[in-house]
């Protein structure tokens, strides 16, 4: 069958598969034994059809005799349940156990592989906190311990920072301190959130530990791991700056109408996370998943869609997960590339096909760059801290924040990079603060001086509450943005579910809020939009502050999608930020550029035919074709990639 792999690979137009992920009883069957002949042989075949290799380090599903060895290896849940081999994932992080067994496995993978001439890049464990993001097991409370003395130093500066004279939790002793095991009630928050980063760290040591023996090993060869678009445990943030290649496993729900919107803010994020260098589309699925209830197919060339979308927000790559749909185990009825069927009668393969062989015409494409004069300010900690309970609503979701403010940019094709708070903000026209909840010292003086120096910036409520030890910013909220945004919020009105309140705009348009209202008092601001009726009646809803150079609004409700759209349209444009093409509504446009030259990539989202008013002429790429100024044609589902003008 792997003779037949390759070839049908070639036909596919394959040039890099990801290998061994999930091998190491296969590696390694007996503990220090390694049986590498049949990875050899794959290896060379792959080398000798001219593909290359994404070689896994196989670390991310240990062996049965592990665990049957040292049972302590093993995960803990926060009720003390043990989680055991028989599925995949099934390890403690911080435990040395699993640690020096998979540094061996790695050290051996590495000497033998790293001269291989099919070797591209290393795929470290694999999806990184997807099934076990914590443990809560002994090894990992002394880990935890650990990891704590190292940031505060001594037991009375944890207890500041824990503020633990609250409900008794006052440690005298460092034995004394659990990671956030099942407690009677809410477990201290900002306990909490210091695990969340120990969690998130611990998994990233473990990487680290990898990363370095294939370094030494075989410098040179870029080092990925794949990351799982808005993965909340681990902060990607700090995960990307390790990584020589940032990849990303992309599973949208066809069933979901916003799924396109969704994957391209996803592409954004990969983008940005690795500093606007083009990262990898890791795994897709060719049609159907098999781990939701109901596993809706992709409708035909809704996967070639998706997979130009990557591309067109700064992928050079595109692979699936996975390559022949297997016979047996947990995911058989996962799409592959190749089905169970004969391929000869598979639309799937045919449409795997096409791909492959289109995106062997995009060269030009590899090595472009994404320019947003857009910036989206997100970042992890905040996130973890805003969906900690015991809040005045545990409503505010932070993915749903940076939706409701990227809906409107995706609709109108406004490209936006995401930035953590503290990033040098200078190159950007516009910066969106969707939420955020926690925010230190430097990251409001950052946000803060790029409105002083001329920026543009809307905030969203809740913003500006808590600073890093989940502690409130005293002083009137939002204390640390309160002299930027000219106001101060006297009171939180939360909406019950189904409660909406409304808002009429200054210019005498009328929309409505729901999920959150406040009491703003404003020192300075002016209303853009007002409440109507109720108890906040005439009191400000949306504002607009003069700040230094810049201009600062503040949106105190989540307003319908319509006024969303219309005040962001109208704060985009005064900030002189153009979309990249005014189109026919469900076709997506972006563009990656080389030097001054463009790349024009044209999405249809829709599953019927519409025309696209284009400027400019140029070559489709796709199929080669010469393009004219006017009206292009896309199919259902099409997609074009054009040469602007060379
Ligand atoms: C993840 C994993 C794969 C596979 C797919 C299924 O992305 O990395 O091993 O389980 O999910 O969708």
């Amino acid at each position: 069958m792997w003779e037949e792999d390759v070839r049908l690979m070639q036909e596919a137009g394959v040039n890099l598969v990801s290998l061994g992920i999930f091998s190491w009883s296969r590696i390694e069957p007996y503990e220090g034994r390694y049986e590498m002949a049949w990875l050899d042989r794959v290896m060379d075949l792959l080398h000798a059809g001219g593909i290359a290799v994404d070689l896994a380090t196989a670390t991310a599903s240990p062996p049965p005799w592990l665990s049957r060895h040292h049972p302590e290896m093993l995960p803990a849940t926060a009720d003390g349940v043990r989680l055991w081999h028989g599925a995949r994932q099934h390890y403690c992080p911080s435990s040395p156990v699993y640690r020096g067994a998979s540094k061996r496995l790695v050290e051996q993978m590495a000497t033998h592989y790293a001269s291989h001439p099919a070797l591209a890049m290393w795929h470290v464990g694999n999806e990184f906190g997807c099934h076990v993001p914590a443990c809560y097991c002994d090894v990992s409370a002394e880990a935890f311990r650990r990891w704590l003395e190292a940031r505060y130093g001594s037991i009375d500066d944890l207890n500041r920072a824990w503020g633990t004279d609250f409900w008794s939790q006052r440690y005298s002793d460092w034995g004394e301190v659990l990671p956030p095991r099942r407690t009677p009630t809410w477990p201290n928050p900002s306990q909490q959130l210091d695990f969340m980063r120990f969690s998130s760290d611990e998994l990233l040591a473990c990487y680290e530990i990898e990363h370095a023996v294939l370094t030494e090993h075989s410098p040179g060869v870029p080092v990925t791991t794949n990351f799982m678009r808005f993965f909340k445990p681990l902060d990607y943030w700090k995960w990307a700056e390790r990584e020589d290649i940032v990849t990303d496993d992309v599973y949208q729900d066809p069933s979901d109408p916003e799924a396109g919107m969704r994957s391209a803010m996803a592409g954004d994020l990969m983008r940005s996370l690795g500093r606007g260098r083009p990262w990898v589309l890791m795994e897709q699925t060719s049609s159907r998943v098999n781990w939701r209830e109901v596993n809706v197919a992709k409708a035909p060339g809704q996967m070639r869609l998706w997979s130009y979308q990557a591309v067109a927000r700064g992928a050079d790559g595109v692979m699936f997960f996975q390559w022949r749909q297997s016979r047996a185990g947990a995911e058989k009825f996962h799409s592959a590339m190749v089905p169970h069927g004969p391929v000869s009668s598979s639309p799937v393969w045919k449409e795997v096909k096409q791909l492959g062989q289109e995106l062997h015409g995009l060269d030009a494409v590899c090595g472009s760059r994404v320019n947003a004069d857009v910036a989206i300010v997100f970042d992890w900690e905040s996130w973890w801290a805003l969906e900690l309970p015991s809040k005045p609503s545990i409503r505010i979701r932070q993915e749903a924040q940076l939706e409701d403010y990227y809906r409107p940019l995706f609709a109108a094709n406004v490209i936006a990079d995401f930035v953590r708070p503290t990033d040098d903000l200078s190159r950007y026209k516009l910066v969106l603060v969707p939420n955020l909840y926690l925010v230190g010292d430097d990251g409001a003086a950052a946000l803060t001086s790029f409105v002083r120096n001329g920026g543009t910036l809307v905030m969203g409520f809740f913003s500006g509450i808590a600073d890093p030890f989940e502690h409130i910013h005293l002083g009137g909220y939002p204390a640390p943005f309160a002299d930027m945004l000219g106001l101060r919020v006297a009171d939180w009105l939360p909406l019950a579910d189904g409660e909406s309140v409304e808002v009429v705009f200054a210019d005498g348009g009328k929309g409505h809020g729901d999920l959150w209202s406040e009491l703003i008092e404003t020192s300075g601001a002016k209303a853009v939009a007002s409440f109507g009726g109720g108890r906040l009646d005439r009191h400000a809803a949306v504002t607009r502050h003069e700040f230094g150079g810049g201009t600062a609004y503040y949106v105190g409700t989540r307003l319908d999608q319509a006024s969303m759209a219309r005040l962001l349209h109208t704060v985009w444009t005064a900030a002189g930020v153009s979309p990249q093409l005014e189109g026919p509504a469900g076709v997506e446009a972006m563009r990656r550029s080389v030097g001054r030259r463009s790349i024009l990539f044209l999405l249809n989202h829709r599953p019927s035919a519409v025309d696209v008013p284009l400027a400019q002429a140029g070559t489709n790429l796709v199929d080669g074709s010469p393009v004219h100024a006017g009206l292009f044609r896309l199919g259902p589902y099409g997609a074009a990639v054009i040469r602007e003008g060379w």
